[in-house]
Order: structure tokens, then sequence, then C-alpha cells
């Protein structure tokens, strides 16, 4: 972990993150995955939604959240107004707690997930949001150090120095549909944050 330590902390913008990440060697996911995934949307948004790992389609496209929990991602996000690239909606940064696919899809290990966290780290002070989504059960375990996502989502937190909301990953959505009204309970919750009527 070292050495991913000094390769995320030299890098001075997100394009030499970017760069530290390509140049890594330190994490067998990366020789089984054909794409580095790093980001999609806009830097400079309020908002920064911390998924879990590629997918099939993420790593053909090299790019998070395009494939089917995406596009259900990309709506739950646009009813409350906010999108990653849309006209007309508040800006999305969207990245991964790993920026490869793990082989067939499988949940990354704690050894993985450790090994990546200085550059999970370094990217949200690169991007310096005002609040982080951590998006379902792994997220929670890298940004949180806890998991449980059921019963973290919904509850303001702190993840890495700022306000966090730890929400249900949509993939989970797609298998649970009855779990869309806690998501949908959490997505409004984000909305009156932002419209600086929270309470918190
Ligand atoms: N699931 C994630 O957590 N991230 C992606 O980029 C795609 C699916």
């Amino acid at each position: 972990v070292g050495i991913a330590e000094e390769a995320a902390a030299a890098a001075q913008d997100l394009e030499g993150l970017r760069a530290a990440l390509a140049a890594f060697e330190g994490c067998e996911l990366k020789r089984g995955a054909k794409s580095l995934v790093f980001c999609d949307g806009d830097p400079a948004a309020r908002v920064m939604i911390i998924g879990e790992a590629p997918g099939r389609e993420e790593d053909q496209q090299g790019k998070p959240f395009v494939g089917r929990a995406g596009r259900l991602l990309d709506r739950m996000f646009a009813a409350i107004g906010l999108g990653r690239d849309r006209p007309g909606t508040e800006a999305l940064y969207i990245t991964n707690i790993l920026p490869w696919r793990p082989p067939h899809n499988r949940d990354p290990n704690a050894d993985e997930i450790a090994m990546m966290l200085p550059f999970i780290r370094r990217h949200v002070d690169l991007v310096d949001p005002e609040l982080v989504i951590p998006m379902g059960n792994i997220s929670c375990q890298g940004l949180l150090g806890r998991r449980g996502i059921t019963r973290l989502r919904g509850t303001w937190t702190e993840a890495l120095g700022r306000p966090a909301l730890p929400m249900l990953h949509p993939a989970y959505l797609l298998r649970n549909p009855a779990a869309k009204r806690e998501s949908w309970a959490d997505l409004l919750a984000l909305q009156a944050r932002l419209r600086g009527d929270g309470k918190e």
C-alpha cells in the first residue's frame, strides 16, 4: 500500500492521477481488465458518486456506470435534476472504488479495496466535492470501513472528511425493485441538502 500512497500523493491533478493509475502495477485486477475506468461527468460538480467497480460494459467503454445499472443511476439522479452531461441539469461527477473490472464481475476483495484506497482518497481531494455518495456495500466498505448498506443508507455520515450519504446501488435496485422507495427518500434528502434546506 506504500507504493499506492506515493503514486497517488504525487498526482497534482486529475490527469496526473489517471496517469498514475495507468502506470500502477500493484493490483492484479488490472491484468484482467481491458480499460482503466477513471471517471465521468464534471469535476466541478458539487456531488461525487463513488460506485464499486466497472462491469463488462464499463470495461468495454472505459466509462463508469454505462450498463443497465448505470442507466438506472442516470434516471434516478435526473429525477432530482442532476446529470453527468445533460444541459439544464446540475452537474454530477462519477467514479468507482476500483478502476478495473474484477474477473466475471466478482466482488473485489478486502486487499484489492485497501490497495486502491489511496487513489480514491486523492481523487476526492482533487475533485473537492461538497458531498460524496458512497454507492452500495463495497463503496461503504472502502469509504466508511463498514458494510451493511441497508442500515447505512439514508443517514448522513462522513467519508474522507466530507458529508456523505450512502445509497443503495442501482444494480441492487434492479434485483429488488421494492427498495426503490428507500432510494427515492435518499434522493430527496440529497436534493434538500443541495438546496440548503436540509436540517443537518
Ligand atoms: N457498478 C458500479 O459500481 N460501477 C460501475 O461503473 C458500473 C456498475
